[in-house]
């Protein structure tokens, strides 16, 4: 509670902020960008047009699934990532999710997800759900270094996955 308090201070001296995507609808263009061009792989049927609906929808939410939050300092889009109900077909046993995480790609490497995930489970935790899920194919470690548990390896229509859990709070 205490570091967390810390690390809250030191990004408001840095000007650093999670703001919501309802609140900066400006930047749904560019976090779907982002999100479309990690994650587009993983569900061939889906259009531009489609993940583009499913931003706008996130951003129409304050307190309720599916909502996405971006990371700023200042004007400058660091990162984004959503909490959403369902995220891989197949495999809806398995929910709420964390979803659609990136960062800037030059600025990958700093902390800087490690940071911004810990602050969204925060604000994931008063859903008051018992798990969240994630699913990755290529960054188990990197979450079960945050104490993320792996729960079973998964199969989406043209990809391997893991799928990875923790308890709420
Ligand atoms: C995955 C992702 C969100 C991680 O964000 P990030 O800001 O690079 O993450 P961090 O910097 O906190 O940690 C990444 C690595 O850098 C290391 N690191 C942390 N702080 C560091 C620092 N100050 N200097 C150098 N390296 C550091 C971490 O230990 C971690 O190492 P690992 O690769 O061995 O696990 C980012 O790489 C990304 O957007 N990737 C593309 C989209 C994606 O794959 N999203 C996840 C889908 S589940």
């Amino acid at each position: 509670m205490y570091a967390f308090g810390i690390l809250l201070l030191a990004l408001l001296i840095m000007n650093i902020n999670i703001e919501l995507l309802h609140d900066r609808p400006d930047l749904i263009p560019k976090v779907v960008k982002w999100c479309y061009e990690e994650f587009s792989y993983q569900t061939p049927e889906e259009s531009y047009e489609d993940w583009l609906a499913d931003f706008k929808n996130q951003a129409s939410n304050i307190n309720k699934l599916p909502i996405c939050h971006v990371l700023l300092k200042g004007d400058q889009l660091l990162a984004t990532a959503s909490l959403v109900e369902h995220d891989l077909d197949s495999y809806e046993h398995y929910g709420p999710w964390l979803a659609n995480v990136v960062v800037a790609p030059h600025l990958r490497g700093q902390g800087i997800g490690t940071n911004f995930i810990a602050q969204i489970m925060r604000i994931a935790s008063g859903f008051n759900r018992k798990f969240w899920y994630l699913h990755t194919s290529d960054k188990v470690s990197f979450y079960t270094k945050m104490g993320w548990e792996v729960v079973e390896r998964a199969n989406g229509v043209n990809f391997d996955t893991t799928i990875l859990r923790v308890a709420n709070g």
